[in-house]
């Protein structure tokens, strides 16, 4: 392959990925202001997602951003089906065409146990659960991220979320079985943003 040809590969590349994601916020940014401090919620995790997409190869940065704005879709009360969230905005961006978005989405923050507590695990298992620096990022910006979109401890996020949701509510539950793997993905995440600063500082 001749070096001109590699770089229109590449520049092609960046251009996919750069429309995903205009699109997702220009999606987010048309269906979510209604919602309030969820908004303000998906725009903290966006600026969280600015920060940490540094630790991901460059053609992983936008993909990044992009689920960071749609990751909370499924909230707008148009596409609201399920009961999961997660599911909802999934099956909104599977039906537009956005599988990797819609994979992403669907399991962002162990979103899985949540289905399964709902009965809704056979639906969340067609959507493809990638284990990949970048859904780890996801899930970390979306756990140091408060409610209301300030910038939090994966403790503190916890300790919210358990306050929000009563004893025995579905997402109280499901985030008790999910915390294991949440803890995984937020650790895996922070070694690669530890091994990111010490590479920056040599
Ligand atoms: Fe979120």
């Amino acid at each position: 392959m001749c070096c001109g040809c590699r770089f229109a590969i590449v520049d092609g590349l960046a251009d996919v990925t750069g429309r995903e994601r205009q699109w997702a916020a220009s999606e987010a940014a048309r269906l979510m202001p209604v919602l309030g401090d969820r908004w303000r919620h998906v725009r903290g995790v966006v600026a969280q997602a600015e920060l940490v997409a540094s630790v991901l190869p460059a053609s992983e940065r936008p993909w990044l951003v992009a689920a960071a704005y749609l990751h909370d879709i499924g909230y707008v009360s148009e596409l609201v089906a399920t009961g999961s969230h997660a599911l909802d905005g999934a099956v909104w961006l599977r039906a537009r065409g956005r599988e990797r978005l819609a994979g992403l989405v669907a399991h962002h923050s162990g979103a899985r146990f949540e289905a399964g507590v709902r009965g809704l695990g056979a639906v969340m298992a067609a959507f493809d659960r990638e284990e990949s620096a970048t859904a780890d990022a996801l899930t970390y910006c979306d756990l140091t991220t408060s409610a209301a979109g300030a910038r939090v401890s994966v403790k503190e996020r916890l300790t919210d979320i358990e306050r929000r949701y009563g004893d025995g509510h579905v997402v109280r539950i499901a985030m008790s079985r999910a915390v294991p793997s949440l803890v995984e993905a937020v650790r895996r995440t922070e070694l690669r943003l530890a091994t990111a600063s010490k590479a920056a500082l040599r």
